[in-house]
Formats: structure tokens, C-alpha cells, sequence
């Protein structure tokens, strides 16, 4: 099949989805592949590379869409390029399907089959498809080295003949798949590292990766983890008693990092702004939720926010767009363990397995109308 990949548009994305590797797969496994001119140049990869590994270079959208039976992206369309889709095509991306439901009604009515890569279930044959984890956990490692730079001290205990400097005190909030690569980092640069969760099964996880856990562990926090492994939205009753047990702890933390999420809702608010009230003079806060609102309300996206009491708080939209080259690769392996599920073995043409419990949950769009069920009840 003609599969094209575009140069990423939104938000100052700077990665792309397909790498030299899954070109060279994809070509391998007789398939087209059409690359809109410069849509490496953010993640490390020349037009060259993309053309030694067997892509053709179109010059601009319009050209990479002509004839694609399946467009390949990391940010959903805009609503410029939905119109170049062929109908019938399938595009797969980070639809961000809870927050702009308008262009997926776009995308069905244009009879295009959207796939969402945030809907890929969370069962382990799916794992090397799971782009939000693959991204998360490069998120979570970015985020650790953010907070370092913007630290105005060491990491890790320094022994000198001109004094001890003091190991850094640094607390992952929500320990998913982003927070528990955090806790990993900051542990390696020598940091004392503590986390908090409301999923029990994240207690053994930070324990055994060398952090202490800190939560309430009431029976709210027994039931807080549905069957899709994510965490409920918690009372608040529970948020109350939490926010008295993190506002006491956070105050003796240099570096805070946040991650907590809660799918298709706003993220909880963690650190409020009393807290941050509290915080040493120097210490920082990084929020990786700031996307979907922040985990702390003074988090901005994109901007490094400096607080009266010298906390520095910083809300980097896209930290795998920090490190495009790996983030691309990544999501690309995502993609291209994807493909045989929406290739018919036999002609090598896109034929979605609609059947497939996976493309069941990541199918948003399908003739001309919303299929996926959060998006018909919600
Ligand atoms: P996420 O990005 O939705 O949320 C991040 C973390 O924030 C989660 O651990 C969540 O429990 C926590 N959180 C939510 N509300 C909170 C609050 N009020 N206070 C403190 N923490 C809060 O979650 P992520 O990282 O995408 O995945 C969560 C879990 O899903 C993983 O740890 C894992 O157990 C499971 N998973 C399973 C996979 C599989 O089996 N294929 C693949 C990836 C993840």
C-alpha cells in the first residue's frame, strides 16, 4: 500500500513518524512510502537518510497524500491536510480524540478511517504498539534532566575538600509509566527520590526501582486502579487527606516532578499554589501534565514560570519533542508493529482488521460515522 508520512504542523512538533528503520521494513514488506520533504529535519533525519532507506520525497503534503491508502502521523491532521486525505484512507495519530471532537466528525464525514494511537488497549499484545508509553517513558527521563538544569544545585551527594554538597531531595507524583522512568533517572544522578500514587500496584513498582512511597492508603486507594490499569478519579475526601500528607512533604523537596493523569479528564490538581507557598527558595516544580491543564495551577505550558518565593515551575508541553530522534523512533517501531493489523496479508493493501480487539479500541471513524463508544455516550 501507498503510505505517506507528513512533515508535523501543530504545536511546534518536532517529531515525525517514521525513522530510516521502519522505512526500510515497511519497504521490505512491499510497501510505497511517500515522505513530505523536511518532516525529519527536527528528529535527526535528513531527507537522505529517509531516501537511502527506499522512501520517495514528495514536496509537500498535497503530494504525499495523492493516492495514500494510509497517512502516518504523531499529531492528529489539521484541518487543512484532513481535506488532502483520500476518502477511504486510514490516518493513525495522536488524535487527541477527548479534545477536539470536531475534527473526528471532520474525518467521518470525509469517510476517513481515523485510528487513535492514545485508544491502543493496554493488554500485552499490544505493548509494542503502546506509543503513549513509549513516549511517556521518554518523557518521564527528559523531565528528570529539565529539573537538573533548572536546579541551581548538584543531584548527588559531593564529598569536596571545600564542603559537602547535600544530595537533592526529588518527589515523582504519579508513578505511571512516565514517573517511574523519572524516579529511575533521578535515582542514577544521585538523588534521594520519593513518590506518591493512588494505584496500589505502583507501591511495589517505586520500592523496588529504590524510592520510598508516600500515599493515603485507605480503601479508596485499594479500589483506585480500573481494569484498563489507569487511575480513578478520586473523592474529594481522599484529595483532602492527600493534599495534607504531599503539602507537608513537598515543602522539604528541591525538585518536584508531576505526572498524574487521569484519561479523558483534566489532570488533578497536586500542588496548589499554598503549597508552592511553602517550597524553599531555588526549588523546582516540572509538570508534565501541563498539556491536560497541569497538576499544578501555576504550570504554564511552554513557559518557565519564577514564583515570588523563588520556586521555578515549568510546564514543557512536549518533552518527547525534547528528544525528537528517540521519541520518533520510538513511535515509529509503535507504528510499524501496527501495520499488520491494518494490512490484508495477501495484497499488501490497507485493510483494517476491524474484528481485532486492538483496532476495535482504537477505531474512532468508520463509514462516515464516530465509531469509538467514549466519543458516541460522552
Ligand atoms: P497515566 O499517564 O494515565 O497517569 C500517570 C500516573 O498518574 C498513573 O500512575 C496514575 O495512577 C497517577 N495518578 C492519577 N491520579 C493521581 C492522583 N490523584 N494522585 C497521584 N497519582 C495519580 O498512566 P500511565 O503511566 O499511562 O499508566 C498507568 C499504568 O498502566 C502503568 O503504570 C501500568 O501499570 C499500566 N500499563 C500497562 C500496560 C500494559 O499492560 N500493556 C502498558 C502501559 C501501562
Amino acid at each position: 500500500m501507498r503510505i505517506a508520512i507528513l512533515k508535523e504542523t501543530r504545536d511546534k512538533e518536532t517529531r515525525v513518524a517514521a525513522s530510516p528503520e521502519t522505512v526500510k521494513k515497511l519497504v521490505a514488506a512491499g510497501h510505497a512510502l511517500v515522505i513530505e520533504a523536511g518532516a525529519g529535519d527536527h528528529a535527526a533525519t535528513p531527507d537522505s537518510l529517509f531516501v537511502s532507506a527506499g522512501a520517495e520525497i514528495t514536496k509537500d503534503a498535497k503530494a504525499a497524500l495523492k493516492g495514500a491508502e494510509l497517512v502516518l502521523k504523531v499529531r492528529r491532521p489539521s484541518a487543512e491536510e484532513l481535506k488532502l486525505v483520500p476518502k477511504g484512507a486510514g490516518v493513525v495519530a495522536f488524535w487527541n480524540p477527548h479534545g477536539d471532537k470536531a475534527l473526528i466528525e471532520e474525518a467521518a464525514k470525509a469517510g476517513i478511517i481515523a485510528l487513535s494511537m492514545e485508544f491502543t488497549p493496554r493488554i500485552t499484545r499490544a505493548q509494542a504498539m503502546d506509543a503513549l508509553s513509549s513516549q511517556a517513558n521518554l518523557a518521564g527521563y527528559r523531565a528528570v534532566i529539565e529539573g537538573a538544569a533548572l536546579y541551581g544545585r548538584g543531584f548527588p551527594m559531593m564529598m569536596t575538600a571545600a564542603g559537602t554538597v547535600a544530595a537533592a531531595k526529588c518527589f515523582v507524583m504519579g508513578a505511571g509509566v512516565a514517573g517511574l522512568q523519572a524516579i529511575a533517572t533521578a535515582r542514577r544522578l544521585g538523588a534521594i527520590v520519593t513518590a506518591t500514587d493512588v494505584r496500589p500496584a505502583s507501591k511495589e513498582q517505586v520500592a523496588s526501582l529504590g524510592a520510598k512511597f508516600i500515599a493515603v492508603e485507605d480503601d479508596e486507594f485499594k479500589a483506585a486502579e480500573t481494569a484498563a490499569g489507569y487511575a480513578k478519579p478520586m473523592s474529594a475526601e481522599y484529595q483532602a487527606k492527600q493534599a495534607i500528607l504531599v503539602g507537608e512533604h513537598i515543602a522539604k523537596q528541591d525538585v518536584v516532578i508531576t505526572t498524574a493523569l487521569i484519561p479523558g479528564r483534566p489532570a488533578p490538581v497536586l500542588v496548589t499554589p499554598q503549597m508552592v507557598a511553602k517550597m524553599k527558595p531555588g526549588s523546582v516544580v516540572i509538570d508534565l501534565a501541563v498539556e491536560q491543564g497541569g497538576n499544578c495551577p501555576l504550570s504554564k505550558a511552554d513557559e518557565i514560570v519564577v514564583t515570588d518565593n523563588g520556586v521555578t515551575i515549568a510546564g514543557f508541553a512536549n518533552l518527547p519533542g525534547r528528544l525528537a530522534a528517540d521519541s520518533s523512533a520510538l513511535y515509529a517501531k509503535n507504528l510499524l508493529n501496527l501495520l499488520p493489523l491494518l494490512t490484508d496479508e495477501a495484497s499488501k493493501g490497507f485493510a483494517p482488521h476491524f474484528d481485532d480487539d486492538i483496532i476495535k479500541g482504537m477505531l474512532l471513524t468508520r463509514d462516515g460515522a464516530v465509531v469509538h463508544p467514549s466519543l458516541i455516550s460522552s
